[in-house]
């Protein structure tokens, strides 16, 4: 008798020193398990007389219930303090306020453009998108650049491999839409250049709009009137200090590069070159399968960024890149 008390005691202690689960199972083998003390116990019944067995074993098996309900109590306290455990590093205080997420703003780089497209819309452009990732075709061959031509090392570049490079500028798309689209078309084509470039008004990843207007007769008179009254839309103005200064680009003849005075701002009533521009060369149209003879037109690469440091009177286009949010912050509001 005294045996059994013994090891029901024994088994309370273990199961009270297990402090967790796996521990809870070992001790539960070493008294009631297949190799157990209780187990071990039954065995010995054999030797006894059939009374001596009944009694007996009435005994052993109250130890073992006694032993068993001991060990569910230890499973249940460690899976409750388990509970608690969890509970406590999982509370949430559903009294702190919310955290306020703030109403975002659109980058004054994005406005812009949104606003040339809809402007450009309006006078019957498309407004189509091309590849950032350029081969060296459309990028230089196709717009009257061959390899070794002088002018590629005004647009040095970043190269990637299998003979691509990021594109210097949105004409590139000049080709690309004459090659699926027979005149007339009218089209813009914005998205970003990239050049290693980088100082006040130049920044190494920046942006372009492509206009291309190819029909009957389109002249460079066209081209005139259809910049200045583009300008005169974007500025919300017709007081505008503008003058086209002859240049080269091998892809327009004749061609000239499109200046804007600032009218507000440390740098109010200097220069700032916003476009490039030009009658389309004979030979690009010629590329694309476009007889020159039958049809003309214009083609222009306008800075958008540049536009919106006119716009707001701003001195460094570098500003727009750092995303510092006391600068950006400045033209959440604006509408488009
Ligand atoms: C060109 O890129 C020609 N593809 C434009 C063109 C198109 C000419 C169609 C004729 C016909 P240019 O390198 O000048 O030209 O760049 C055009 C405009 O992009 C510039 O006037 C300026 O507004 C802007 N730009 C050029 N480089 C940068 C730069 N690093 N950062 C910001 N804006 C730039
Ligand atoms: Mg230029």
């Amino acid at each position: 008798m005294s045996t059994l008390q013994d090891l029901i005691e024994q088994a309370r202690v273990a199961f009270d020193a297990a402090v967790d689960p796996a521990a809870v199972e070992d001790a539960k083998a070493r008294f009631i398990g297949k190799s157990g003390a209780i187990t071990a116990l039954m065995k010995d019944l054999a030797t006894l007389s059939p009374e001596d067995k009944r009694t007996r074993g009435a005994e052993i098996n109250q130890a073992k219930q006694a032993i068993e309900s001991l060990l569910q109590a230890r499973r249940q306290a460690l899976a409750d303090a388990a509970l608690q455990a969890q509970l406590a590093a999982e509370a949430v205080d559903v009294t702190l306020p919310g955290r306020v997420r703030g109403a975002g703003g659109l980058h004054p780089a994005m406005q812009t453009l949104e606003r040339i497209e809809s402007i450009f819309r309006t006078i019957g452009f498309d407004v189509a998108d091309g590849p950032e990732i350029e081969t060296d075709f459309y990028n230089f061959t196709a717009l009257n650049t061959p390899e070794n031509h002088p002018a590629r090392s005004m647009h040095d570049t970043f190269y990637v491999q299998g003979g691509h490079l990021l594109r210097t500028h949105t004409s590139p798309m000049q080709a690309r839409y004459m090659q699926t689209h027979k005149p007339p078309i009218r089209v813009i084509a914005p998205g970003r250049v990239y050049r290693v470039d980088s100082d006040a008004t130049h920044s190494p990843m920046f942006h372009q709009v492509e206009g291309l207007w190819i029909g009957d007769s389109v002249s460079f008179a066209d081209l005139k009137a259809v910049f200045m009254d583009f300008l005169q839309r974007f500025f919300e103005t017709d007081a505008l200090t503008i003058r086209f200064r002859p240049s080269f680009f091998p892809f327009t003849e004749p061609s000239a590069e499109i200046d804007m005075a600032f009218t507000s701002g440390p740098n109010k009533g200097k220069w700032l070159e916003i476009a490039g521009s030009g009658q389309v060369h004979p030979n690009v149209l010629r590329s694309v399968g476009i007889d020159p003879e039958r049809y003309t037109g214009f083609a222009f690469g306008v800075g958008p960024d540049r536009l919106t440091m006119l716009r707001y009177g701003i001195n460094d286009l570098r500003l727009f890149y750092e995303n510092d949010l006391r600068f950006l912050r400045q033209f959440s509001h604006q509408t488009v």
